[in-house]
């Protein structure tokens, strides 16, 4: 039978997730979003883009929940992108209440769905779909380290010379400037990054990876969209068909890395039921140190939610 994926939200991340998942053509994808006309439009086009590249027209577009019931999965892009000047803390009020009344719109008709978050705050927005869904850890899981895996793995590319398709990377911690790029996780070819590039060229591209965000922001005026939409959609393939893919991903740590009660990004093993193991990898002392700074300030957006 074909799956079921709802996407929350038809902006640009919303829209580029539902058209790589059509592509795959393995589900049937519903697009929400409140702006009348507006999801439908996009399903239209995508439908008709099939015909083109080889799937069925498999997306309806809807401004209710109804058609969502009984999705497997459910990606929530829904809230306000940022703009130039802004961080992405600045949207937590305003999406907390977006966020939390989508996420109770679907439980309603989804009691046993995988949530995946993509909104931002993504760290905080993740602790508001937990606490408006109930459900248990394991099925509410926020998208953030793959996208900034990506972009420390271009980085890596260019400053190289090497493929992208021979890095293999980590980024782990929140999604924010003190993200926590794993510089002694990071091969290319197998070959650690740290023998192929002196440390100074390394810290550039850590910085790039960690400003990725801001800089995609400056140049467009709004958030990006290709990269984050094509990595929510790996983690819909890595649930939907059970692939027990580990990428990084934001996960409530529940001691785990020595943090407790706080969603952040690390290495999760991927699957059907969602979040079936968080994997454990040998830090060096400074990583660590980096992590937890990375906690506090995740923490700290927390603190200021009015649900936790
Ligand atoms: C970014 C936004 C999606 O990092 O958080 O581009």
């Amino acid at each position: 039978m074909r799956k079921k994926v709802t996407v929350v939200g038809a902006g640009n991340v919303g829209a580029t997730c539902a058209q790589e998942l059509a592509r795959r053509d393995y589900a049937n994808i519903v697009l929400v979003d409140i702006k009348p006309n507006f999801p439908q439009g996009k399903a239209l086009d995508i439908n008709q883009a099939g015909s083109v590249l080889g799937y069925e027209p498999n997306v309806i577009g809807t401004n209710g929940y109804d058609e969502t019931s009984g999705s497997d999965v459910v990606v929530i892009t829904a809230g306000l992108p940022r703009r130039p000047g802004m961080s992405r803390d600045d949207l937590v009020a305003t999406n907390e209440a977006i966020v939390g009344s989508v996420t109770k719109e679907i439980v309603k008709r989804s009691p046993r769905s995988i949530i995946i978050v993509v909104s931002n705050p993504l760290d905080a927005m993740c602790h508001v779909a937990k606490s408006a869904s109930n459900f248990p850890r394991e099925r509410v899981i926020g998208m953030a380290g793959i996208l900034d895996t990506a972009r420390f793995a271009a980085s890596i590319a260019w400053e190289t010379g090497m493929s992208v398709k021979d890095i293999t990377a980590m980024v782990l911690g929140g999604h924010g400037d003190q993200m926590v790029p794993v510089v002694s996780a990071t091969t290319v070819g197998g070959v650690p990054l740290e023998q192929l590039a002196p440390r100074g060229r390394i810290s550039k591209m850590v910085e790039r990876t960690r400003t990725g965000g801001g800089e995609l922001v400056n140049l467009l005026g709004t958030s990006a969209w290709y990269a984050p939409g094509a990595a929510a959609a790996q983690m819909v393939d890595a649930i939907c068909l059970d692939e027990k893919r580990v990428l990084p991903c934001t996960a409530y740590l529940e001691g785990e890395y020595g943090i407790d009660g706080l969603y952040l990004g690390v290495p999760v093993k991927l699957g059907a039921k969602g979040v079936e193991e968080i994997v454990k990898l040998r830090l060096t002392t400074d990583e660590k140190r980096m992590l937890r700074t990375s906690a506090a300030a995740v923490r700290e957006v927390v603190g200021v939610l009015k649900s936790r």
